[in-house]
């Protein structure tokens, strides 16, 4: 069998139409223009270029947007002040703390200072335990499961999962564990695996859909796939490509792409596959903020 490759980018670019055309219709409808606010604090060019590319996505859509960009050397206080400044200002939906944060910050706290509201990372408490506790109408989900969450229904053709099992490898806090909440409410049956786990291959040749985020290349090899599976790749790491010449690196998944298409029903590339559904959810998740908060029901993806 050879795997259907789902095209993340053409499914991000879609998302993105969406959430354009339901911005010009709340604006025109109510006034109310979506907001977001992203702030950065040192110098990181990773960091950098996401953040602009944020700011890029959002104009697209019609958002207000704003970037703050703080010394590295800024305090926590200077930091809290200026997220409760955001969190005060009413044309802001969405707030967005660009992690890492330096090690002089506690990250946690500044997170936890975002109004539940406005944390279109969905990573502060309320709207993790929102998630777990099944309340998605009103919580915002992180925007890297959300994304991965649709290529999986889109790829299986349906949003109800009953009757198939799924293995998620990795149980961090920003993908691993929200997408388990997300696959359970949507019937799937669901096991989290780590690092800590006995015979992972053999784990893994049980689900029918398999998501990989460990941060470990290609980890994930196609005798551990069972035939015809849905596999999400989350994982981005950049190795040596000798044969692209001396000193050229590629970008690979945490799954062995060339042998997993091989077995899978159908499988995301890298790049082209989760990477561009996070700025698109993250965009989806702002417009719903805006939504929200002029009391009209956001758009389904
Ligand atoms: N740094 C890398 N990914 C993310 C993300 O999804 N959200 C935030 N706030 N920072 C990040």
């Amino acid at each position: 069998m050879t795997a259907q490759i789902i095209d993340g980018k053409a499914v991000a670019e879609d998302v993105v139409e969406q959430v354009k055309a339901a911005t010009a219709d709340l604006v025109a409808k109510s006034g109310v223009k979506p907001g977001i606010a992203v702030v950065i604090v040192g110098e990181d060019p990773a960091s950098q270029v996401y953040v602009r590319s944020k700011g890029r996505k959002a104009t697209e859509c019609g958002f207000h947007s704003v970037t703050h960009t703080m010394d590295a050397s800024i305090s926590q206080d200077h930091l809290l002040t200026l997220v409760n400044q955001l969190n005060a200002d009413p044309a802001i939906h969405g707030i967005l703390v660009q992690l890492p944060l330096p090690d002089h910050i506690d990250e946690g706290e500044v997170i936890q200072a975002i109004a539940p509201d406005k944390d279109v990372d969905g990573f502060h408490f309320i709207n993790v335990g929102k998630l777990g506790t099944g309340q998605t109408d009103t919580a915002f989900v992180p925007c890297t499961p959300a994304g991965s969450m649709l290529l999986t229904k889109r790829a299986l053709g349906r949003d109800d999962l009953s009757g198939l099992t799924a293995v998620v490898v990795g149980r961090s806090n920003i993908v691993g564990k929200p997408m388990a909440n997300l696959l359970l409410a949507a019937n799937a049956t669901v096991t989290i695996a780590h690092s800590r786990t006995p015979d992972l291959p053999g784990l893994v040749a049980t689900a029918d859909i398999v998501v990989a985020a460990v941060g470990r290349p290609q980890m994930v090899r196609g005798d551990w796939i069972k035939p015809g599976a849905c596999v999400i790749d989350v994982g981005i790491n950049r190795i040596d490509a000798p044969e692209k010449g001396e000193g050229k690196t590629r970008l690979v998944g945490d799954v062995h792409f060339e042998e997993c298409a091989q077995v899978a029903g159908s499988i995301t590339p890298v790049p082209g596959g989760v990477g561009p559904m996070t700025i698109a959810m993250l965009m989806a998740n702002t417009l719903t903020g805006a939504c929200r908060a002029a009391g009209v029901e956001p758009p389904p993806l």
